[in-house]
């Protein structure tokens, strides 16, 4: 017997953003013969104003029916694109990123929206996505972008064993897609020629999947700008956390955090 997989767990904030999430994360759920599990965390604004004026006690209640009501309508939207998927709609108390966090734990993909009701309006993205993906244990799908465009994934890789995992993760994507796949290698020197060992891992996984279309790319460019290119013709663009620079303490690299902010699809980023 099979083990079920974790569930594609999907944060909501009440946001028309996170409801695009939501659809994205139904769609990606049935993919995977995954359940969808559709979390809204409901913060005490004490929190955040501990010294304002104590909440009267129906305040609170209108609070919480608000948090209900951002859950259910999250619900209503993921039946209505999946109508036999099925979804499991909770709602939590704290603060957003340590429970999606917790959340993340047991999921198979977390799934955010780039920016949701508190994003400021300079912020391209919300803070949530960019921490989950530095920190979640499993893969997290950050949604932006226009969605639907082109049954093609892309992923960037640099050689590292991140980037290599992440190559690994986009052909199971694009064989659950039926899309096509396209792995860009940025270099700095335009006379480079395609690294051996990103050739022969392509190969060894077009072996696994005979029917996936795949293509490497060579592109001359810094790697952030060839991937933002390459993601305005991309259902998804997958990076991973981590790639061959930067500190040893660092949770996520620049590349991965340049394509958080400006990719033109929704990004998967894979640790
Ligand atoms: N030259 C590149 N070509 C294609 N994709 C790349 C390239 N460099 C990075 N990436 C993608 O971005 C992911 C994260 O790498 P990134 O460069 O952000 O982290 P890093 O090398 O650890 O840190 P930094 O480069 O910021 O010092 C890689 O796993 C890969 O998917
Ligand atoms: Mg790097």
């Amino acid at each position: 017997m099979h083990d079920q997989p974790g569930p594609v767990t999907v944060g909501v904030d009440g946001s028309d953003e996170s409801l695009t999430a939501v659809e994205w994360a139904a769609d990606e759920a049935r993919l995977r013969h995954a359940p969808l599990r559709i979390v809204h965390v409901f913060t005490l604004p004490m929190l955040y104003a501990p010294l304002g004026p104590p909440l009267l006690g129906s305040e609170l209640d209108s609070l919480r029916e608000t948090s209900d009501q951002i859950a259910r309508t999250a619900e209503r939207r993921a039946q209505s694109r999946a109508p036999e998927l099925p979804v499991e709609t909770t709602v939590l108390d704290g603060a957003p990123i340590p429970v999606l966090l917790q959340q993340a734990a047991h999921a198979s993909l977390m799934v955010v929206a780039s920016r949701g009701i508190g994003a400021v309006g300079r912020l391209l993205v919300g803070s949530t996505g960019v921490e989950l993906a530095a920190r979640a244990p499993c893969p997290v799908v950050v949604v932006r972008g226009r969605p639907h465009k082109a049954q093609r994934i892309v992923v960037g890789v640099d050689g590292s064993d991140p980037s290599l995992t992440a190559l690994a993760y986009a052909f199971d994507e694009a064989a659950l897609r039926g899309a096509e796949l396209t792995a860009v290698h940025a270099v700095e020197d335009a006379t480079a020629t395609a690294d051996p060992a990103l050739t022969e891992a392509i190969e060894r996984h077009g072996r696994r999947f005979p029917d996936v279309p795949v293509d490497l790319v060579t592109v001359p460019a810094h790697p952030a700008e060839a991937l933002i290119n390459a993601s305005a013709a991309a259902d998804l663009l997958i990076v991973g956390s981590r790639g061959r620079g930067g500190f040893r303490g660092l949770l996520l690299g620049s590349v991965s955090q340049a394509v958080l902010h400006h990719a033109d699809c929704p990004v998967a980023v894979r640790r």
